[in-house]
C-alpha cells in the first residue's frame, strides 16, 4: 500500500503526492481523460449510487459528483479519505477487503488503481468478492489495473515479467502487474457478467512520457498529447494492442 501520504514515483526520482497524479503529466491525464471516457459510456444515468474504492484523494469522484452522482470514498489513508471529502464525496477509513456498506446498496462500484496494492491473488478476490456483494444486481463494476507489459521499471522488468510483481525497494510501490486476459479472468471467477476490457492509454503513452522526461516539458495541451489520445481512441477495437497501454480497464456487471 502506498505510504501515509507520499509515494516515490517517476522512477524514484522525486516524491509525488496521489492527490497530484494525474494532473502533473500528460501520461497522467491521458489516464484520467481515457477513464473518464471509458466510464461515461457505462454509468448509469444520474443520479445514482457510487462506491469508489481506493478511491484516494477523489480524484476520480471528483468529476464523478460533478456530473450528479452520490459518491462515497472508502480509502485506508486518512488524509486521501479528508481530500476525498473535499472533492465532494463522503468518505471513510476502510478495507476493500471488508466492506461497511450493506449488501445490495451501490449502483456502481469504481476499483480505480486497487487492485495492483494487493499482490496476493486471495486479496484480489475478496476485494473482487466484497465489490460483488454491494452492488446490486446489474450494477457495475469498473477496475483498473496496471498492464504487465507497460514500459518497463528501469532494472526491474525481469523480475516483474518472471513474477508479475514489481518488489517496489528501489521505485514506486510493490504492485501485481495484470495482462487483460488475466484481469478479465478474475472479475469472471469473481461472479461478474458482460465484461470487457479496455486499454486505458492506448499504444502512444509511452512515446509521450518518454518525451516529458527527457525534455521536461510538461506536454499536457500539446500537439503531441492530443495525437496520443486519438492513438488511444483509434486503437480500441483492437485487442492486440492492449499490451501497450500502461492501464487496463475492465467493466462487469452483477448478475441477478
Ligand atoms: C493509485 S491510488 C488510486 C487513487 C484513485 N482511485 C485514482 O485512480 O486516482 C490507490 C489507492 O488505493 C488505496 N488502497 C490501497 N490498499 C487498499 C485497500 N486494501 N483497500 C482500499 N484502498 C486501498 C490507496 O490508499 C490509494 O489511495
Amino acid at each position: 500500500m502506498h505510504g501515509p501520504t507520499t509515494v516515490r514515483r517517476g522512477w524514484g526520482r522525486r516524491l509525488h503526492d496521489e492527490a497530484d497524479r494525474l494532473s502533473t503529466t500528460a501520461a497522467g491525464r491521458l489516464e484520467l481523460l481515457r477513464t473518464q471516457e471509458l466510464l461515461r459510456r457505462h454509468l448509469p444515468p444520474p443520479p445514482a449510487r457510487v462506491l469508489d474504492v481506493g478511491g484516494g484523494p477523489g480524484t476520480h469522484s471528483r468529476w464523478v459528483v460533478e456530473d450528479g452522482y452520490e459518491v462515497h470514498v472508502v480509502d485506508p489513508i486518512p488524509r486521501h479519505v479528508a481530500q476525498a471529502e473535499q472533492a465532494g464525496a463522503t468518505a471513510e477509513v476502510g478495507d476493500a477487503r471488508h466492506l461497511a456498506a450493506a449488501d445490495a446498496s451501490y449502483d456502481v462500484v469504481l476499483l480505480l488503481g486497487l487492485l495492483y496494492h494487493l499482490p496476493d491473488r486471495a486479496d484480489r478476490d475478496q476485494a473482487l468478492a466484497e465489490a460483488h456483494r454491494v452492488l446490486k444486481p446489474g450494477g457495475l463494476l469498473a477496475a483498473a489495473a496496471i498492464n504487465l507489459h507497460k514500459e518497463p521499471l528501469r532494472g526491474s522488468i525481469a523480475g516483474i515479467l518472471a513474477t508479475q510483481i514489481h518488489d517496489g525497494k528501489k521505485a514506486f510501490t510493490k504492485a501485481y502487474f495484470h495482462t487483460g486476459a488475466q484481469l478479465l479472468e478474475e472479475v469472471t471467477t469473481a461472479n461478474f457478467a458482460n465484461t470487457d476490457v479496455y486499454g486505458i492509454e492506448g499504444p502512444a503513452w509511452s512515446l509521450l512520457a518518454a518525451t516529458g522526461r527527457h525534455t521536461g516539458e510538461p506536454l499536457t495541451d500539446s500537439p503531441l498529447f492530443e495525437s496520443a489520445l486519438t492513438a488511444a481512441r483509434m486503437a480500441e477495437p483492437y485487442p492486440e494492442l492492449l499490451s501497450a497501454c500502461s492501464h487496463i480497464l475492465v467493466i462487469g456487471h452483477r448478475s441477478a
